[in-house]
């Protein structure tokens, strides 16, 4: 039987057990430079007890960014800002990897510094309504990529993961859950192009296997990870035939050897163990927790088998030592979602360590 604080490999890397931070926004990169700073290094350093951090999201380009006060990895000042973050990790034995988010129709042009118009998939506005600046607006119709701007995406994708190994990164993850650029390719109400890139399952899965073969490439695919939530329709997702799309994905996947795949579990759990078992490679698994949160007992599915590792978002956030806490079997501080998205030091960095 496999022990939750055992090590596991992850691509090239050992991991010290088997407990991963999940990866969670935190809007606290502020300034139209979108740098990290020295509060987020004290942040993850805090958690590098983890077997592998997996970051916020970070726009792999400017156009990429959604949400306020993202951190960005496409310039050179961001990526001299993110040093000392990875720095701390490494100091303290830890393993990061940067988590590539492009939000897609997912944003809004007052939460940019250039006020740009979001960029999608096709020209379909989510249900709903977005946090700017000025409070929640509805949010606009992106504006589709076309040929040109798809092969561009995909070319910011590699030189964010390249900036991300430089600026000592282990790795990095891309974001293909949760209603965001890459799952807007694969989900049906998203993805209503006639080109090479829609239509059929083929075409739908085409964006997401060109920018992970093109990441693996620049950087090889031990070092890269892939996030996936099938069937989840945050973010006004719809996905018909979803078992048909991501087993196809996988298959395509196989072959390039990632270093893993992150599963962040939807209602249809039933559908995980088919992934796991259709999956080659080592298998992250964010359980399915509608209401509440990932808690100990999921660290069960370690032991049955389940899944190599399990991520934890929220406990993770209040419990900077939670390897530690899992170990022991608590106890655990509540995390406070007032203070999730944006702010200082409370609620970031003042969640204390046992003892
Ligand atoms: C404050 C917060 C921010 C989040 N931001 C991200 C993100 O940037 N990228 C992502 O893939 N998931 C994000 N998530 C989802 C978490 O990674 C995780 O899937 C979710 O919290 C469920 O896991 P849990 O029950 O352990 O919290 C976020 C969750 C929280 C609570």
């Amino acid at each position: 039987m496999t022990s939750a604080f055992e090590p596991a490999t992850i691509g090239r890397y050992t991991t010290r057990s088997r407990v991963v931070m999940a990866p969670m926004t935190r809007s606290r990169a502020y300034g139209p430079g979108a740098s990290p700073t020295e509060l987020m290094a004290t942040y993850y350093g805090q958690r590098a007890g983890a077997g592998l951090i997996v970051t916020e999201g970070i726009q792999p380009s400017a156009i990429g960014q959604g949400y306020l006060n993202t951190p960005g990895l496409h310039t050179d000042e961001q990526v001299a800002a993110w040093r000392p973050v990875t720095a701390a990790v490494h100091d303290r034995g830890g393993l990061i990897f940067a988590q590539l988010m492009h939000t897609g129709r997912i944003g809004h042009p007052d939460n940019t510094a250039q006020g740009h118009q979001p960029a999608g998939v096709s020209a379909v506005r989510a249900a709903g309504t977005i946090v700017t600046p000025t409070g929640p607006q509805e949010f606009p119709v992106p504006q589709p990529l076309d040929a040109d701007g798809v092969r561009a995406t995909i070319a910011d994708f590699v030189t964010a993961a390249r900036n991300a190994i430089e600026a000592g990164f282990d790795g990095v993850e891309l974001h293909g859950a949760n209603g965001y650029l890459l799952h807007q390719f694969l989900a049906t109400n998203t993805n209503l192009r006639d080109d090479e890139w829609g239509g059929d399952v083929a075409g739908r899965i085409r964006f997401v296997v060109e920018v992970t073969g093109a990441v693996a490439d620049a950087v090889g695919a031990d070092r890269v990870g892939l996030r996936i939530s099938p069937a989840n329709g945050f973010n006004d997702i719809v996905e018909d035939g979803h078992r048909e799309t991501y087993l196809a994905l996988l298959d395509a996947l196989n072959p390039l050897g990632l270093a893993y795949l992150h599963v962040a579990e939807g209602p249809d759990t039933e559908f995980t163990p088919v992934l796991r078992d259709r999956w080659q490679g080592t298998f992250l698994l964010n359980p399915y927790t509608p209401g509440s949160w990932t808690g100990p007992e999921a660290l069960k599915l370690i032991e049955t088998g389940e899944t190599d590792l399990v991520s934890y978002g929220a406990l993770y956030l209040a419990n900077p030592d939670l390897p530690r806490r899992l170990a022991a079997s608590g106890p655990f501080t509540t995390p406070d979602y007032r203070t999730a998205y944006g702010g200082d030091h409370h609620g970031y960095t003042d969640y204390p360590e046992l003892g």
